[in-house]
């Protein structure tokens, strides 16, 4: 039942429920370093073939992890149990979450009836990967998703450091908050919509991209924050280097759940200022329908069956 839901969500099966045989895996975040050159430099990820190196992904979270050697550094061949280990045990990400995650990755292989996926099978666009992306040129512009954009970064980075001292503070100063995580990610959101008018393409952000959105934000800032107050060190770190700024002092959060997600998405839509606008965008008409979609669907997720662990 929760896994046609979700199947409907991304419009192909995802089997969130299948049983996992166990998976353990060696977290060591000071093994780190970056793909080979061949990654992210394609024209377009799906012309990625099997003799390249290295496959990386539009998620700095699962590059990361790559990087860090907590799933296999060439990016190939990720199991669906592999991919849950690495999120519960190095990330500490809840099981139902990881395991729908990984379920959503597996279902990207074209290849249907493969138990694995590559990185950069996730990169396709309109699944799991879409415009508006904090850290990547949109479709219409890039060269592949996988390829870190300074331009669209510079957006959010600017964001953030308005909001906390401008020009007076330097970034090691600088602290992050879900207020200015908003702002920053609407901003993107705005800059992207202005971007495809400018050059006369067509945009889509529907409700689908803004959830997407939404959790994407609140993700990185449960991960690397305590309630959305992370130094904007770090954040500039995982971003731009696919790295954990472990040795700056990050240590994973005690948990990071459903109910850490959703405390994200409320703080950040509680302003309501672009909330009305946005609602429109996505074709809801009203703030309470927008926020009732961004948090209904978290909601489903923690009614999900303890099965799906
Ligand atoms: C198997 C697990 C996962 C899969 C398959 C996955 C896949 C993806 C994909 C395809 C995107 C691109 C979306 C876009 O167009 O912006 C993305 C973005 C993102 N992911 Fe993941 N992800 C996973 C787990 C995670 C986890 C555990 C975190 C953090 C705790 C995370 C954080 C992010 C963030 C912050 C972005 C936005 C990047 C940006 O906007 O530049 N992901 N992910």
């Amino acid at each position: 039942m929760f896994s046609s839901m979700i199947s409907k969500f991304f419009g192909r099966k995802i089997d969130a429920e299948e049983k996992q045989t166990t998976h353990t895996v060696e977290v060591n975040w000071d093994d780190w370093s970056p793909p080979g050159e061949n990654d992210g430099i394609l024209p377009h990820s799906l012309s990625y073939t099997a003799a390249t190196p290295y496959f990386r992904s539009p998620c700095p979270a699962l590059n990361s992890l790559a990087n860090h050697s907590i799933l296999p550094h060439n990016g190939k061949a990720i199991t669906k149990s592999m991919a849950i280990a690495a999120l519960t045990q190095a990330l500490h990400l809840d099981p139902k979450i990881a395991s729908i995650f990984a379920a959503g990755g597996v279902a990207a292989n074209p290849d249907h009836d493969a138990h694995s996926f590559d990185l950069n099978h996730v990169s396709k666009h309109g699944y799991i990967e879409h415009d508006v992306s904090l850290s990547r040129d949109d479709a219409a512009f890039h060269a592949g998703p996988e390829k870190f954009s300074p331009e669209a970064w510079e957006t959010v980075l600017e964001v953030y450091r308005t909001a906390h001292g401008g020009a007076k503070k330097g970034d090691e100063e600088i602290v992050t908050d879900w207020a200015s995580a908003g702002r920053a990610r609407w901003t993107r959101v705005q800059s992207s919509k202005e971007k495809h008018e400018r050059e006369g393409k067509g945009w889509t952000y529907g409700v689908k991209e803004a959830i997407m959105s939404y959790g994407e934000t609140s993700l990185y800032l449960n991960l690397l924050g305590k309630d959305g107050v992370a130094p904007l060190r770090w954040v500039r770190v995982f971003f731009e280097e696919e790295r954990l700024p472990y040795k700056e002092g990050w240590r994973p959060p005690v948990k990071l759940d459903q109910a850490d997600l959703n405390h994200g998405f409320a703080e950040m839509m509680k302003s309501g200022e672009h909330g009305v606008e946005e609602a429109k965008w996505v074709g809801l008409g009203t703030l309470a329908a927008l926020k009732a979609a961004i948090l209904g669907l978290g909601a489903s997720f923690i009614k999900t069956p303890s099965a799906l662990s």
